[in-house]
């Protein structure tokens, strides 16, 4: 493949920002050259640099948009995307009235790589470029997404779900069901390109102790493997899952037990937690993720995204589509800004691009890889209009600063605001 060139503004983070103005934690130049080659980013610097040290190079002029890492959503579910904006109740009751029959339907492999096509068409538009993503209980499901994501050499992490009780028959797995298909997708599927599995048991209302130990086994048989799964997210949800596991100290300790507990354990919302489940996050390097737009649909709670951090606690930021009601990271962290202000914290649209960029790299593990523009990292990219629409075009009128022009893309922006996203050098939109 011919070398490509980026021009525009570039914006890529080296650290987190440690206050509102903190400049010194990005790279950002003005007038930008990212070259891109054979997937990779093979070069970054000055425009006129770069251009003159690589005239093969064939010029995609993205002034004045701003060029960033490709956007990274660290939990989120496949067989929910029709799920989104499904009316009424907490989390529970929306599981087994929407969410368990659309699941269900992922049975049929037509209709897993059908959905599999749009998934990943909407995650390009809205410049998401990885995920962690829970497929259903089907092995088919996670077939079909991995399969999709392979053909256009995205960087998928995801897992067939395990659940084997409190759900609908047509959900439902075994304890050796799960451990066997979730060991064969692992064969077939961890490593290969840019694929990687997660073990994905729900959370431990569907999975029998038997499950959970089986769980437990796949992770240890590969180490470095993803877990993922959901922990306190809800009271109700909190108090059933005690009845289940009245042994355990607390609700963490269920999956600590299992051996499910460490530096790659993604725990979706983990917002009602004990003293001693922080103190365990913080020995263990498990990683909360904090999913706003979802906890404030379902009535969930407000994640502490500041007393974690003070623990040295490292959480992600998602959108946890379909309990989420929004594919766009942009919009996850405005309502993410909105969720923090209730518990007077008050996010920097500087610390906001970090996180959904670098931020969650470094909480998959992955920022020697993905998050950022430096070179010999993988070439996926987003590119932002901070003008896409009239309204946020009216409100860049008055935008001086570029944590200004960021906090128009976070508070204003969806996929309008995405020009362009590249995937291993390749652009996904119409030009
Ligand atoms: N807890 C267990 N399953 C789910 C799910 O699908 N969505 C959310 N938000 N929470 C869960
Ligand atoms: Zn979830």
């Amino acid at each position: 493949m011919p070398a490509t060139l980026l021009r525009g503004r570039l914006l890529s983070f080296d650290r987190a920002p440690e206050g509102p103005d903190d400049a010194a934690a990005h790279t950002y130049l003005d007038d930008g050259g990212l070259l891109l080659s054979d997937g990779l980013i093979a070069a970054r610097g000055p425009f006129a640099e770069i251009a003159a040290a690589h005239p093969e190079a064939g010029v995609i002029d993205h002034r004045p948009h701003l060029i960033l890492p490709g956007l990274i959503d660290p939990h989120i579910h496949f067989p929910q995307l029709q799920v989104i904006a499904s009316w009424g109740r907490q989390l529970l009751d929306w599981l087994e009235t929407y969410t368990f029959p659309a699941e269900a339907e992922f049975a049929d492999p037509a209709h897993a790589a059908a959905m599999a096509r749009r998934f990943c068409d909407r995650l390009a538009a809205h410049g998401t470029t990885t995920v962690a993503a829970f497929c259903a209980s089907h092995p088919a499901s996670a077939e079909a997404l991995f399969a999709e994501a392979a053909r256009r050499d995205m960087r998928l992490i995801a897992g067939k779900t395990m659940m084997d009780r409190n759900a609908p028959e047509g959900v439902l797995d075994t304890a050796q069901s799960s451990f066997d298909d979730s060991a064969a997708l692992i064969a077939r599927w961890h490593g290969r390109g840019r694929a990687l599995y997660a073990v994905t048991p729900r959370f431990a209302i569907t999975s029998s102790p038997a499950q959970l130990e089986a769980a437990g086994a796949l992770a240890a048989a590969t180490p470095g493997i993803h877990v993922q799964t959901h922990l306190s997210e809800n009271r109700d949800e909190i108090a059933f899952t005690a009845q289940l596991y009245p042994q355990a100290r607390d609700y963490l300790d269920i999956y600590e037990r299992a051996g499910l507990v460490g530096p790659g354990t993604l725990l979706g919302h983990a917002i009602h937690l004990e003293t001693r489940e922080i103190d365990a996050l913080a020995a263990t390097g498990a990683h909360p993720v904090f999913c706003p737009t979802s906890n404030l649909f379902l009535g969930s709670g407000l994640f502490d995204a500041e007393g974690l951090a003070a623990r040295g606690i490292r959480s992600g930021v998602a959108t946890d589509v379909g309990g989420g009601t929004s594919f766009s990271m942009l919009a996850t962290l405005a309502e993410g800004y909105k969720v923090l202000q209730l518990r007077g914290q008050h996010l920097s649209p500087l610390a906001a691009f970090h996180w959904m960029t670098r931020g969650n790299a470094e909480v998959l593990g992955l920022a020697d890889r993905i998050g950022t523009l430096d070179p010999g990292t993988e070439a996926d990219i987003a590119v932002l209009d901070a003008r896409a629409t009239p309204d946020m075009a009216l409100r860049m009128e008055r935008a001086e600063t570029l944590p200004e022009e960021l906090f128009v893309l976070q508070v204003m922006g969806d996929d309008r605001a995405v020009a362009q996203t590249y995937i291993a050098g390749r652009p996904q939109k119409a030009a």
